[in-house]
């Protein structure tokens, strides 16, 4: 296989994307309060864009040559995401988001340097493309707090 802090690094992107989807699920589905609709709506629209980046990650991963060792076991493992709890208020939920969605950027912008270390423009581009999609989404989460 080639590029392996490169891989490792796309791993832990692919696991801290899926926990970090269905916390966005848990909290879309269990958000209750005056603010239900806009943060229903924006959970949802997060947990479907990175939907898409999961696939693109888990893709990328088998073009270096690796399998994908897609189970939630696995995925825990590698990830410092802990789980959602559905009865958090609002506002607790959007922090939890926060802290989540900066869990996984410090772990892209490790990823890019791996990636640019190892010659890996294509995953360096991803990393740097992920990074702003979550830089976005804790922008948008901020400004609802
Ligand atoms: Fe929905």
């Amino acid at each position: 296989m080639k590029n392996h802090q490169t891989a490792a690094s796309l791993e832990k992107t692919l696991a801290n994307s899926y926990l970090l989807q269905l916390k966005l699920q848990n909290y879309h589905w269990n958000v209750v309060g005056p603010h239900f609709k806009p943060l229903h709506e924006l959970f949802g629209a997060q947990y479907e864009e990175l939907s898409v980046s999961i696939d693109e990650i888990a893709e990328r991963l088998r073009g270096l040559g690796a399998k994908v060792e897609a189970t939630f076991e696995h995925f825990q493992k590698l990830s410092k995401i802990k789980n959602g709890d559905k009865n958090l208020n609002s506002d607790a939920m959007i922090k939890d988001l926060i802290a989540s969605h900066e869990i996984v950027v410090a772990d892209l912008k490790a990823g890019t340097k791996a990636a640019q270390e190892e010659g890996d423009e294509a995953s360096a581009d991803l990393f740097i493309n992920r990074t702003t999609a979550h830089e976005k989404a804790i922008w948008m989460l901020v400004s609802s707090l």
